[in-house]
């Protein structure tokens, strides 16, 4: 890598603990140059100087680092099987065990989509005893503006491209032309900003966010070294009950090493189970 990419590298580690140096090269170099030309500075020079001197831009650049692309029922099968079969038998083991707690989170929730979804599904799942049952779902991203705009939870018409029109008419609410998940709904979610990234610190803690009955960590892990992809999946075997569920991005894969804490339960839709 270039002077320049490690000097900005370094910029980020100093100032927000993030270590870029851990994601794909490519693709990082790619959405530094992005982020310089959208702000009309092409100079790696003047570059460098506007990120030492400026907080803001260093956040700006984070927040421009991961690709924010997200949707409702994004990969609509995989969330039909998790509606259908994984959700179905959480809820019938949480059952055997008197348990009435449900906890998911989702790594790299970009504005909220994909958690908000979460949500419908388990109210679905529960329909009359929702209330009955402690459901917690969470969603991280580091990107703080993704984060606020998920906590706002406003979204276009075609990021519902996807989404079954009963659910919409049922589970969200029109404000002109935009619309919002119901309060029921958004009651569900917590969001915070965490970096999942950095080794030594691999957020979120354990204390908080141990005890996953799902994970699902989707379209992150592509922009990953590596090195990056085992220490996360280590994290996620770590913090999955056993028999809970992991569910990947569908250009996603366990790295070999983690293979023998995981039962594959759909290749093809990259569900896995977490052995009893
Ligand atoms: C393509 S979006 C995926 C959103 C959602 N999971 C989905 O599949 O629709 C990738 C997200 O990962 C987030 N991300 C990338 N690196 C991250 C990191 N180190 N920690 C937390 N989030 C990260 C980005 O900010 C972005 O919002």
């Amino acid at each position: 890598m270039s002077d320049f990419f490690d000097a900005v590298i370094r910029e980020v580690r100093r100032r927000r603990k993030i270590d870029l140096s851990l994601y794909r090269q490519d693709m990082l170099e790619r959405r530094i140059q992005n982020r310089m030309n959208r702000i009309q500075t092409p100079d790696p020079e003047t570059y460098l100087r506007l990120l030492k001197g400026s907080s803001a831009e260093c956040n700006a650049l984070i927040n421009n680092i991961g690709v924010n692309v997200s949707s409702f029922f994004r990969d609509p099968i995989v969330f039909e099987i998790v509606e259908n079969s994984i959700l179905p038998a959480v809820i019938a083991r949480k059952r055997l065990t008197g348990s009435k707690e449900i906890r998911i989170w989702s790594v790299g929730c970009s504005s909220g989509e994909e958690p908000y979804s979460i949500a419908v599904l388990v109210h679905r799942a529960l329909l009359k005893e929702i209330n009955e049952w402690q459901t917690y779902i969470f969603g991280t991203d580091m990107d703080s503006e993704a984060v606020e705009q998920a906590e706002s939870a406003i979204y276009p018409r075609d990021r519902f491209q996807t989404t079954k029109l009963g659910v919409l008419d049922k589970y969200f609410v029109p404000q002109g032309n935009m619309f919002q998940p119901v309060a029921e709904i958004r009651e569900m979610v917590h969001f915070s900003i965490e970096d999942c990234a950095t080794i030594d610190r691999i957020a979120p803690a354990d204390s908080i966010y141990g005890n996953f009955d799902m994970v699902f960590c989707r379209n992150v892990m592509i922009y990953f070294l590596k090195e990056l992809q085992l220490s996360l999946l280590n994290k996620f075997s770590r913090a999955i009950i056993a028999g809970g569920y992991l569910i990947l991005g569908t250009s996603e894969a366990l790295c070999v090493e983690v293979e023998s804490d995981f039962r594959t339960i759909d290749a093809e839709n990259r569900i896995f189970q977490k052995r009893m």
